[in-house]
């Protein structure tokens, strides 16, 4: 039986559950009301209320400027359109970083605002005081390592993370400590299909690869890249399931022929 007909609402122990009974889980980043009714009722099991926002909503570079303000304010749209799935939400940069006190405070704005299920910081052992103080708080925490964007300043680019020995340790050892320090997930981005299944193996909370391979227990894509609504972005582990870019680009088109030829509206179209 599917987690669609078997779940009536997601939870972090359903996420378990499907781990355990071998059943991977689909999520999908949503930021407002109208797309996240279309994928909870398509059956996506976790929507992810990414800071990727701030690169395909706001249209900046990174995923830095994004505000909590901000972030509250797309996950209380995305929580409106829920019946089903879990909302996981994105801690955005600055907003935990600094000390465990300030962490728990922005997850429980999040939580408190905008009614989401859960939280998930990017990063290992140098925030695991923070994950323990959001867990310990009743906030369930995803974990997110790998490529985490919000430390791109530092790694300089985009490539493939954990590709030498010492990255890919520590990223093992990582994966570990966020376990135990009760992580109910982890998502692991753009890091070689080889170790995403060695950490998946090792841990007992299910994994969420984006660009990991086919062995993580779930996976992960931007509704604007997997929809093509953003073209431009083409890394290998992306597979497009529309072109909207194409589609919607024709229909504004037709729609501004159809204005100007004064084919609309018609006598139909009017009172
Ligand atoms: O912000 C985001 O969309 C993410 C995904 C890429 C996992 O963190």
């Amino acid at each position: 039986m599917s987690a669609e007909t078997e779940y009536k609402k997601v939870t972090t122990n359903t996420l378990q559950k499907m781990k355990a009974a071998g059943e991977k889980i689909s999520m999908i980043t949503a930021y407002d009301y109208s797309f996240a009714k279309l994928f909870d009722a398509a059956g996506i099991d976790v929507i992810l209320v990414g800071d990727s926002a701030s690169n395909v909503m706001a249209g900046h570079a990174t995923t830095l400027p994004i505000t909590l303000d901000q972030m509250i304010y797309h996950a209380q749209s995305v929580v409106r359109a829920r019946e089903r799935c879990l909302v996981v939400v994105d801690l955005p940069f600055g907003s935990y970083q600094s000390n465990s006190d300030i962490a728990l405070a922005s997850a429980i704005r999040i939580m408190k605002e905008s009614g989401a299920h859960t939280v998930k910081l990017e990063g290992g052992e140098e925030i695991i005081d923070s994950v323990k103080k959001i867990v310990s708080a009743g906030i369930p925490v995803m974990g997110h390592l790998g490529l985490t964007p919000q430390s791109i300043n530092k790694f300089g680019s985009y490539v493939v993370r954990a590709t030498e020995d010492t990255e890919a340790e520590k990223l093992k050892k990582d994966a570990l400590i966020l376990q135990e320090a009760g992580c109910f997930g982890i998502v692991l981005e753009k890091i070689p299909a080889i170790l995403a299944k060695e950490v998946s193996e090792s841990l007992h909370i299910p994994t969420i690869g984006i660009g990991a391979g086919g062995d993580c227990d779930g996976q992960v894509l931007v509704m604007h890249d997997m929809l093509g609504i953003n073209t431009e972005f083409k890394p290998r582990f992306l597979r497009r399931y529309l072109n909207l870019d194409e589609q919607i680009t024709g229909a504004i088109k037709q729609y501004v022929s159809d204005i100007k030829t004064k084919d609309f509206p018609n006598e139909n179209e009017q009172y």
